[in-house]
């Protein structure tokens, strides 16, 4: 199995992907939150388009000893080989392209999963990406974005490319990030991407599963229900399966999930010594390139609308940290919590 740490906006930064390689690992490969055409630099003279913050967040030594595959959010062929081609220059040989943002602001300019509500649009796309980007791509989806009838065409769009991988998030962009997921959909995606029958179909798109595991049970669950939910309906021949698992929240709530799964490379125990030292290296990460308490403040606060659910008495802590204005003010709560609190996962 491989284990992938899902792209999270303003979360999984290069400060918190190192300290969790360095501190609790166990992932296959990291992915950097989407680079946003938005934000691109537009300047004629500059053959450059990665702003300060974009490019901080992939230079090769701020990601040592990780694998890492950049990610971009974009609908226009153009800017995407542009990005890409700056994105090879740093000696990355894989770019992701992002088809599963739900954010209003990203899908009104048919950008994110509102790229999946114009299809043709989004074939003409690929067809000139995988025609002229000299890396490795990628794809992270939806499955639609309001009806779930939509998945074939998506797949019969897929098929047609040399995707290096799609990771499916398993819902549509109406669902957001709540709500039960749909696995049968991952398991049409095995049978039509990883086909080789009598049909004619030779596709070998490898596959990996996104959405809600934050256990071995909910992994177990996946499995079972792409196979109970499918196998009659679609005439499955051998059980589908999932060897690859990207994994966002699940990571966050508890940074070791990773290694406490099932065939991870090694067992680990979460201690809240590790735990510390790993929030430590964090804060001083943000404070070291943020100028004032609450811009760092602003990006622990968000860790811990996740890392909290792993402690008793969670909600206490939650509210009080915040409430903090002062770095010294969180740290003395945080050093509360660590002290008076039981990991729980
Ligand atoms: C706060 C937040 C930020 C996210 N940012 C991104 C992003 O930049 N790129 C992306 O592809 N997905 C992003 N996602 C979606 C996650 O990568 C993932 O697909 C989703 O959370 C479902 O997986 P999970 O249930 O394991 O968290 C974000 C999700 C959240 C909650």
């Amino acid at each position: 199995m491989q284990y992938y740490l899902a792209p999270m906006e303003g979360i999984t930064t290069y400060i918190y992907r190192s300290a969790h390689a360095k501190y609790f690992g166990g992932i296959d490969k990291y992915f950097t939150p989407f680079i946003s055409d938005k934000n691109f630099i537009t300047d004629k003279n500059s053959n450059k388009s990665l702003n300060a913050k974009e490019l901080r967040d992939i230079l090769p030594e701020n990601n040592a000893g990780i694998a890492l595959v950049p990610q971009v959010l974009t609908n226009n062929a153009k800017r995407f080989l542009a990005v890409a081609k700056e994105i090879s220059s740093y000696g990355y040989d894989t770019v992701n392209l992002n088809l599963g943002c739900p954010s209003g602001t990203v899908t009104a300019k048919k950008r994110g999963a509102g790229f999946l509500s114009v299809p043709d649009e989004l074939d003409a796309f690929l067809y000139e990406v995988y025609d002229k980007c000299p890396l490795k791509i990628s794809v992270k989806t939806r499955l639609g974005v309001s009806d779930l009838s939509e998945w074939d065409n998506l797949l019969d769009i897929y098929a047609k490319y040399p995707v290096h991988e799609l990771i499916i998030h398993t819902r549509l962009l109406k669902e957001f990030y709540t709500g039960d997921t749909h696995p049968e959909a991952y398991a049409k995606a095995v049978i039509r991407l990883q086909a080789n029958d009598a049909a004619g179909n030779h596709s070998q798109i490898p596959l990996c599963y996104n959405g809600d595991i934050i256990s071995a049970k909910s992994l177990e669950d996946a499995v079972t229900a792409l196979n109970t939910d499918t196998r009659d309906s679609q005439n499955m021949t051998k059980s589908a399966t999932i060897d690859c698992v990207m994994i966002g929240r699940g990571i966050i709530q508890n940074p070791a999930l990773a290694r406490q799964l099932p065939s991870s490379r090694s067992e680990h125990v979460i201690s809240k010594e590790i735990w510390r030292a790993f929030h430590d290296e964090i804060l001083s990460g943000y404070i070291k390139i943020m100028s004032g308490d609450s811009p760092s403040l602003f990006k622990m606060k968000d860790l811990w609308t996740y890392m909290s659910r792993s402690f008793t008495n969670s909600e206490k802590y939650l509210k009080r940290i915040r409430k903090a204005n002062r770095i010294s003010d969180y740290v003395n709560i945080v050093d509360g919590l660590f002290r008076e609190q039981e990991i729980i996962v």
